[in-house]
């Protein structure tokens, strides 16, 4: 099980003549993922996702709050004796491209993790050619045909396949997929989805799944929970069929209203939530944070914050004075 308990991370940036300003990335978020869950974390651009991802692969430092690893704290370890714990969390990036070294080939880049893990387990040295060869497979590649190869001989989805093989070489209890096939080629994307679902389903790993694209969440959150965030804050959590089916919040719903209508799966609905423009700048203080684009906002919405909870008769914990179910219409193709 990994916790987050109150997670904050606020980033200073520079900005020319301004001066530096601080920019919360994360502000105070909890989360639960158990063993062989599905986890999606969505949101627009900007709302903190990579750096959730980024600190559960113990990448990026948190300022306050706790992250509990299989029921140790890591707030009080030093970085040396953190490393065993995040070695259980396996961040696959968003670019294949990047995430290979284009000088090894891949029976390079699988033999070098997988030596380390016969070193640590008491394996013959002959086991790592075994395991790289296994591992191949079970992403859904040849193994007689990859190996040899560097990465600029394979597709974009077959190296995304194996930056999948190089993170389960270490046997993680979770994934963190983070846009993982937003640049892959459209004709591809839906094997790499199946294959992370597929990977929960037969070796119980979990999967983060992190995305500004509901649909995609859908699709490998079956059975698992949405956590949507807004501006570093989770808005809305809940059962994946019931946050899609049903939202409350009004920035949810605006998030639904603007995927397509996939023909045979959305039944339009009677409402789409368009987020009105922002007056600017934001808000500080009080208040809910999407006050200033939410056409529902009203006076107690701009000077008492909400917090994340659960009222009478949502399955769901939400943020937000006005709950209310809304039937949205998803934006039409070409519209
Ligand atoms: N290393 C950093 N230094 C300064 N600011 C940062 C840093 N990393 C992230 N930020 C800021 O923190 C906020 C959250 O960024 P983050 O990358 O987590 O968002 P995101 O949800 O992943 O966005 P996207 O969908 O575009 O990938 C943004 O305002 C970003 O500019
Ligand atoms: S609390 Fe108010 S401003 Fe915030 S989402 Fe709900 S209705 Fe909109
Ligand atoms: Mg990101």
């Amino acid at each position: 099980m990994i916790t987050g308990n109150g997670i904050t991370r606020t980033f200073k940036q520079r900005g020319g003549v301004l001066g530096s300003r601080e920019v919360p990335a994360l502000r105070g978020v909890d989360f639960a993922i158990g063993r062989g869950g599905a986890v999606s974390f969505i949101g627009e651009s900007g709302c903190g996702k990579t750096t959730l991802g980024r600190i559960l692969a113990g990448l990026e430092t948190y300022d306050s709050g706790d992250l509990v690893i299989n029921g140790t704290s890591m707030s009080g370890l030093s970085h040396r004796r953190r490393q065993p714990y995040f070695r259980a969390i396996q961040l696959i990036h968003q670019d294949p491209y990047s995430a290979l070294n284009p000088t090894r080939t891949i029976h390079q880049t699988l033999a070098a993790p997988l030596a380390l893990r016969a070193g640590q387990t008491g394996r013959p040295r002959s086991w790592t050619d075994e395991r790289a060869e296994e591992l191949l497979a079970l992403v859904g590649l040849d193994p007689g045909y990859v190996l040899p190869r560097y990465p600029h001989q394979l597709s974009g989805g077959m190296r995304q396949r194996v930056v999948i093989a190089r993170a389960l070489t270490v046997d993680p209890e979770m994934l963190v997929a983070d846009e993982a096939v937003s640049m892959i080629d459209v004709s591809m994307r839906l094997g790499i989805l199946a294959l992370l679902k597929d990977l929960r389903e037969r070796l119980g790993v979990s999967v983060l799944f992190i995305t500004h694209d509901i649909a995609t969440a859908r699709y490998i959150g079956e059975g698992g929970e949405v956590y949507v965030l807004y501006r570093g804050q989770v808005v809305e959590q809940g059962p994946t069929e019931t946050i899609i089916a049903d939202p409350v919040h009004p920035y949810t719903q605006s998030l639904l209203s603007a995927i397509p209508v996939l023909h045979g799966l959305e039944r339009p609905g009677a409402e789409r939530v368009v987020p009105v423009e922002a007056a600017g700048g934001g808000q500080a203080g009080a208040g809910c944070l999407f006050a200033d684009r939410c056409p529902f906002s009203t006076e107690r919405c701009r000077s008492e914050t909400p917090v994340l909870g659960r009222d009478g008769d949502t399955v769901q914990r939400h943020a937000c004075f006005h709950p209310r179910r809304r039937s949205v219409i998803p934006l039409g193709v070409g519209a």
